[in-house]
């Protein structure tokens, strides 16, 4: 391809804990390019209904909300970052009542639509590597490269549990392991943008790749792209 003006988006989907998120953001820091966690959306939405006392099984409720609340977005140091009724739930996005509540808002068709307009509205900054569980299916179907990083169950709830270990000063592998499959068959078996192989995507399994590997590979097949674009 040769159209030069066209972006540059590079969609990284998998499920949880198969190295998508180092991967994406390390990534995207060698290409000199934005990166966008789109389940940072998902968890942002979750925190400002934890905060209001929305129930999030509560669809009609989780709506009303979403449709009431402003969300702002810029760039910090090359990475996406939002701000929702002027506060940034940074800090708060990976605490337990979020984790445990944000596959069931995930779920919400009306929110997955809200989160896919915001989320292809972000192109408008620039270049792209955008991970998440829909992004080469849904978000962005036409993206330049569309991956599916994947690892063994087990590998992925010893990642998890690793890093709770370092963040929270615990995490058990084997409930780690019961919670990962719990939001596993959520995130796949939902009726709106299930967790799948987007069409076109290359399966990459990293359980036995270095977070270098698979980084390295990603960088060298956009950086030979980009040298002949
Ligand atoms: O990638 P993550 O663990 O931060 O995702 C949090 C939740 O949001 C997870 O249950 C899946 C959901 N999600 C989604 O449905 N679609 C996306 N594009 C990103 C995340």
């Amino acid at each position: 391809m040769s159209n030069s003006t066209a972006k540059l988006i590079v969609a990284i989907d998998g499920p949880s804990a198969s190295g998508k998120s180092t991967v994406s953001r390390e990534a995207a820091k060698k290409l000199k390019v934005m990166y966008v966690d789109s389940g940072a959306l998902y968890r942002g939405a979750t925190w400002k209904a934890v905060r209001e006392g929305v129930d999030v099984k509560n669809a009609e409720a989780v709506i009303d909300l979403m449709n009431n609340t402003n969300w702002e977005f810029f760039i910090e140091d090359l990475v996406l970052k939002f701000t929702i009724d002027n506060e940034d739930p940074t800090d708060h996005l990976r605490s337990e009542p979020v984790r445990e509540r944000v596959a069931d808002i995930a779920v919400i068709p009306e929110v997955r639509v809200f989160m896919v307009e915001r989320l292809r509205e972000t192109a408008e900054f620039g270049d792209l590597v955008m991970e998440g569980r829909d992004i080469g299916s849904v978000v962005f179907p036409d993206a330049t490269f569309k991956y599916y990083l994947d690892a063994d169950p087990e590998e992925r709830a010893r990642r998890r549990a690793k890093e709770l270990q370092e963040t929270e000063g615990k995490g058990d592998v084997e409930q780690v392991l019961t919670s990962l499959k719990r939001r596993d068959t959520i995130d796949s078996t939902r009726k709106t943008a299930p967790l799948q192989i987007p069409l076109g995507a290359q399966v990459v399994n990293t359980t036995g790749m270095t977070i270098d590997e698979v980084v390295d590979r990603i960088v060298d097949e956009v950086n030979a792209y980009r040298a002949q674009a």
